[in-house]
């Protein structure tokens, strides 16, 4: 038995970042790795980076800088420390990271996580190891599973990717270029992934792509699937009681998909769907290659299916050309939709992205004004969506004891969490609660008795005539 190493990891960036960073401990660990939670002490630490904004990329260097010291410390102390940088900034800048911080050992892209152990080997014996390659092999499928005591260590949610990279090159946008472009898994290793982690008592999935409705993978038949029949092939799987997807694109919404929400009970009536803007002139800028009122009809058609389907989005201002009336039309369309949270962001130009070409004509004044505008709206939305659900009786999925003691947190269809006073035996069970207040972001409430859950039935309102009240 060797004695174990101690592997630090540290992800910046998107859900796609966090499932990655699971699955490369899970690559490690037979190598005898096992995560620590400080970097100071750590063999190997492991910086899983984001490039989607100038700042998120910064962050890798101030990050790598104090790195740097922890490990000359490790060094007078008679040990190791390998640094691996991973993620998007790794894509984007390959050797660049290393020229700008010598004392990183490993550069590896998102497509080459299944190379790490050897990589590490050849920067153990040649001093640098770098893989920034799109291989055409699946690193899912030879990334080593996680083991059943992970799996329960990790929770009763999971993530899965069932597809990853990009075709839409939105001109903002670098991550076309950092994780290449769209891959589907076949549906059967996504079913064997959920079946694993449905087995060691994960209730509830995400599968997760960076346009996960474009997906198109090899099903059994021998036909490419669309995601709605994905869903419902994993809605099956005994034990899932929850399934959910994340980010989807509007111009990839199949009617299956529709159908997929109108018909399966077990999937989540949420949903992501960014917009950027509400202005055609620079939704055509952005290559978003849709209209507004396309989003709309979008929208509209997701709510005939499930009437209490709700929505997030994501924003950019200050995009280069955006007039006040383009941000104008942007509140517009945000004060129609009525979302129940969204993210903003300000503009921030890419290198080798197309819009970094044009010419910018908003000042950063202005962009914090419009950014101050626009989530004040959605801040009153948001509340008011939360609000909306005090007095109502809602299902909530347990997933952890909470801080309080004597309570547990869960999360609702619309993953609010929601707290009660109930025993932690209840952990990884649907159940109704009656919601009593708000805390912030919170909910709190009692677990409801049957009878409580049949008598609001017939009075709970659709998310979206709840939001127009309040907003
Ligand atoms: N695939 C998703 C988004 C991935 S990036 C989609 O199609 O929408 C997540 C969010 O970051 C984007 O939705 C966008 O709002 C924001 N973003 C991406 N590039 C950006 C940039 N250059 N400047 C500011 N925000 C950006
Ligand atoms: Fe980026 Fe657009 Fe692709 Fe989303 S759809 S990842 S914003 S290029
Ligand atoms: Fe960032 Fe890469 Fe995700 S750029 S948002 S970590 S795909």
């Amino acid at each position: 038995m060797t004695t174990p190493r101690k592997l630090h990891i540290k992800s910046y960036g998107c859900q796609m970042n966090v499932y990655d960073a699971q699955r490369m401990v899970d690559a490690l660990a037979p190598q005898g790795f096992v995560e620590t939670a400080s970097a100071d002490d750590a063999d190997l630490v492991i910086l899983n980076t984001c490039h989607i904004r100038e700042k998120a990329s910064e962050k890798v260097y101030s990050e790598l800088g104090r790195l740097r010291v922890a490990k000359d410390e490790a060094a007078r102390n008679g040990r190791t420390m390998q640094i691996a940088v991973a993620g998007c900034v790794a894509q984007a800048e390959g050797g660049e990271i290393i020229r700008r911080q010598p004392a990183v050992d490993v550069v590896v892209g998102p497509q080459s996580y299944h190379h790490l152990p050897r990589l590490l080997r050849d920067a153990a014996q040649h001093g640098r190891a770098l893989d920034t390659e799109f291989p055409i092999e699946d690193k899912f499928g030879l990334l080593p599973p996680p083991s059943p005591k992970a799996i329960r260590a990790r929770g009763i949610s999971s993530f899965v990717t069932v597809q990853e990279g990009c075709d839409k090159f939105c001109t903002f946008c670098v991550v076309p270029y950092t994780r290449g472009s769209e891959v589907s898994r076949p549906v059967k290793a996504i079913a064997d992934d959920v079946k694993r982690l449905a087995d060691n008592g994960v209730r509830e999935i995400t599968l997760i792509g960076q346009n996960v409705n474009a997906y198109h993978g090899d099903g059994p038949d021998g036909r490419p699937w669309a995601l709605g029949s994905l869903l419902a092939q994993l809605a099956a799987i005994p034990g899932i009681a929850r399934l959910r997807y994340s980010t989807s694109h509007p111009n990839d919404v199949e009617d299956t998909l529709i159908a997929a929400h109108r018909d399966l009970p077990a999937l989540m009536p949420f949903l992501h769907l960014p917009v950027q803007s509400g202005s055609d002139r620079i939704l055509a800028a952005m290559n978003r290659r849709h209209t507004a009122d396309a989003y709309r009809r979008v929208i509209d058609k997701f709510r005939e299916a499930r009437p209490d389907m709700a929505f997030t989005s994501d924003f950019i201002v200050g995009f280069p050309g955006e007039t006040e009336q383009d941000f104008q039309a942007t509140l517009a369309l945000v004060t129609q939709i009525g979302y129940a949270g969204a993210y903003s962001f300000k503009y921030s130009p890419r290198p080798g992205t197309p819009a970094a070409e044009m010419q910018e004509t908003v000042s950063a004044a202005e962009m914090d004004e419009r950014l101050v505008r626009l989530q004040t709206l959605i801040d009153t939305q948001q509340s008011a969506f939360n609000a909306a659900a005090i007095g109502t009786t809602v299902d909530v999925l347990f997933e952890r004891a909470a801080r309080n003691p004597g309570q547990i947190v869960g999360r609702t269809a619309f993953l609010q969490p929601a707290h009660v006073m109930a025993s932690p035996d209840l952990i990884g069970q649907v159940l109704p609660v009656k919601i009593d207040s708000l805390e912030r972001y919170s909910l709190l409430g009692a677990l409801a008795q049957s009878a409580d859950l049949n008598a609001n039935v017939s009075s709970v309102q659709p998310a979206s005539s709840r939001m127009m009240i309040g907003a």
